[in-house]
Formats: C-alpha cells, structure tokens, sequence
C-alpha cells in the first residue's frame, strides 16, 4: 500500500457545466499525482498535489531519446452516483509489459491501481455525467534524469493527470472514415508497437496528417513488412464482422493489446459469435466488399470505445460499409461496454472497480 499524502488546492478552478461540449483531452482537473523513482530507493514519494506545470531540467532524458510511457482509462459517474474505473488492472499490466520494453522499472500492480483511484477520488466532483462524458484518466512515466548519452535513466516520474472529456472524435457515434495507408508503416515485430509509448504516436503523425488531408478521421495501418495485412488504427483496435464472424488483427507484437478489444472479444463470444484473431489482407476486405460480406467495421479503444467506421479508403478504391451507418453489433458492443462502465448494466465479469468509500 502506498502512503499517499494529499495536499488539495487553495484555488479550485472552475468545472465544465453540465451539457458543456467538453472535446476529448482539452480541460485537466485540480489535482494530479506523483511519485518519483530513483535507483536503490525504489518508487517513493506518492502524492496528491494541485495540478501544476512542472519544471526539469532541459536535459532531462526524456526531452532527447523518448524514454517514456503512458496508459489511458476513464472513470464514469453511475446512476447511482459511485465512481467506477474499469479494469484497471489491465492497464497496470500493459505499463508492465511497455516499462520492460522501455527498461522502465516495474510499477506494482496494486500502486498503479491506488495512485489512479487516491486522484480519481479527491477529484470525483470534476466527472461529468452527460451521456458520452468521462473522466479521462492519464498515468505516464518519463525519464528525468540530467544526461546526454543512450541509456536508460535512473531517475523517473510517474504522474496521473485528469480531464473531463466528451466523445475522442467531433462525430461521437456517427461513422468515420479511414484511410488505409500503404506508404508509412507505424511499427513492426521487435519493435516498440505493442508498447503504449509516445515514438509510436510521433512516428503516426505525417500519416495521420495525409488522411485529414484526404477528408479521412484516423489512419489504418498495415504490416511494416510486406504492407498487406491489417494491423490497427491511430488510437484503437479494429474489428470487422465478416459474414457473420467477428475478425481481428491477431496480437502479433506490433499492434496494442488493446482492453476494449479484449472486452469485445470476450462479449462477442459470450453472444454466440465465432471470433477469429488472425492475419487480414487488404484485399480480403476488399473482396468480401465486393461480394458483400462485409458487414460491419468498428475499432475500439477506451478513448473511442467502439467507434463505427462506415468508409475504408484503400488505393484506388473505397470501400462503404452497412451503407455508411452504424450497424447492430457495433450499437449493441457499444451500449454493453459503456453500460458495463457506467453502471448501468450488471457487472458479470468483475470488470467495474468502484472508487472510494
Ligand atoms: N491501439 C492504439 C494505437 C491505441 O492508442 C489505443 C488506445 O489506447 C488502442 C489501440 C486501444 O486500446 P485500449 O482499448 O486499451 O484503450
Ligand atoms: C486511449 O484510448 O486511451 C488512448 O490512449 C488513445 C490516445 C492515443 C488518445
């Protein structure tokens, strides 16, 4: 158990009124905590501050090779009025499996889950509660040490900052576009592409910029090898329903493992449906378009949930999808999982975490 000491702010700022159209990422909340790192001592110093701009030195290590991680979850206020965070410990896990990738020291399960409920708690009054509104929770780790050379760091941050947040794109529910691309890839096996780091998210921008371009909301990439086979969007997972089986891109080192696309594929076996975890060509999607039995696409993420794509660019051709709407399994995964998070529906599978007393 952390000792965690809370020092709460003389100056609360404003919060969001309901029915306020909050955006995704853009207002932070009172509080943030920290704790730092440093080699022999472990991590000490867990604490609850004011939310505040922080100051290192420019030579800190994380400003020069990226040595840094981040996670992303929310927490919901229920019909009830409780907090809940949802499976949290899933996102302890993945920091585990980024920080050996990233030689980042290992964060205890139990301490992620704490620190993340300690500021959800002293800042519960800041969760929205209009529909499609969260709290977006932000843990990251970053290298602090004051050193030029290529080697992991001795000292680390840990910090969790807040923001109360609406949908993570301007159409909410309403289907995007996306843009298979099939010039820059994002990652490949035995690399950094199943670890949520920022390089990967830099790496993505000129992509992403060339689809807004386009008209396109997110890029879809494909393998860094032979630029063929599915691997995930910008910022989730992504599913096709392709004559009557559910079909994603297996878990092949290079793409997020991501705790939407597990929940998904667990509810989708649990409704019947034959889920295959596999290798998807471009062209397979192509073809089964054709012959019309492309039925559904839909990515997930926790900043997107489930988010409906009614259109797929892929070189010469576009592809609509269930006539550019959002089709039944992507409404019913949708309303299941925000109703799971949010309280409304039964929790069957322990997936709710409720916040404080
Ligand atoms: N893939 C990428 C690249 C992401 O950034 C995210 C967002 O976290 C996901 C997938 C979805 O992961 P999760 O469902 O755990 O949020
Ligand atoms: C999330 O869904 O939590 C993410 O981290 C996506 C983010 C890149 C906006």
């Amino acid at each position: 158990m952390l000792d965690i000491k809370i020092q709460r702010t003389e100056t609360p700022k404003a919060k969001p009124a309901p029915g306020q159209k909050l955006g995704f990422g853009k207002i932070f909340t009172d509080h943030m905590f920290v704790m730092n790192y440093t080699e022999g001592k472990g991590w000490h110093d867990p604490r609850i501050e004011p939310f505040h701009n922080i100051s290192l030195s420019p030579a800190a290590m994380v400003y020069h090779y990226g040595q840094e991680m981040f996670e992303g979850l929310k927490a919901y206020k229920g019909p009830d009025g409780n907090v809940y965070l949802f499976r949290p410990d899933m996102n302890a896990k993945r920091t585990n499996s980024t920080n050996d990738r990233l030689v980042i020291p290992q964060l205890p399960v139990e301490d992620f889950v704490q620190a993340v409920s300690a500021v959800v708690d002293v800042d519960r009054d800041w969760i929205p509660s209009d529909p499609g509104t969260s709290l977006y929770i932000r843990p990251f780790i970053i290298a602090t040490d004051e050193f030029l050379g290529v080697a992991p760091s001795k000292t680390y941050l840990f910090m969790v900052i807040l923001s109360p947040s609406g949908a993570y794109y301007e159409s909410g529910l309403a289907p995007v576009g996306i843009w298979i691309e099939d010039e820059y890839v994002r990652a490949v096996r035995g690399g950094i592409g199943f670890a949520k780091t920022g390089g990967n998210y830099a790496a993505s921008l000129i992509a992403q910029q060339k689809a807004h371009d386009a008209g396109y909301s997110q890029v879809l990439w494909l393998d860094g090898v032979e630029r063929k086979y599915i691997e995930e969007v910008g910022a989730m997972n992504i599913f096709f329903k392709i004559a009557g089986k559910v079909v994603t891109p297996s878990l092949n080192g290079s793409i997020l493992p991501g705790i939407t696309r597990n929940s998904t594929i667990q509810l989708c076996k649990d409704w019947g449906y034959e889920v295959e975890e596999r290798k998807i060509s471009a062209e397979e999607l192509l073809e089964a378009q054709k012959n019309g039995t492309l039925e559904e696409c839909f990515g997930t993420g926790t900043a997107a949930v489930i988010s409906p794509v009614g259109k797929l660019r892929y070189q010469d051709d576009v592809m609509t999808i269930n006539g550019g709407n959002i089709g039944p399994l992507s409404q019913k995964l949708y309303d299941t999982i925000t109703g799971i998070q949010t309280g409304i529906l039964p929790d069957e599978k322990g997936w709710r975490v409720k916040v404080g007393g």
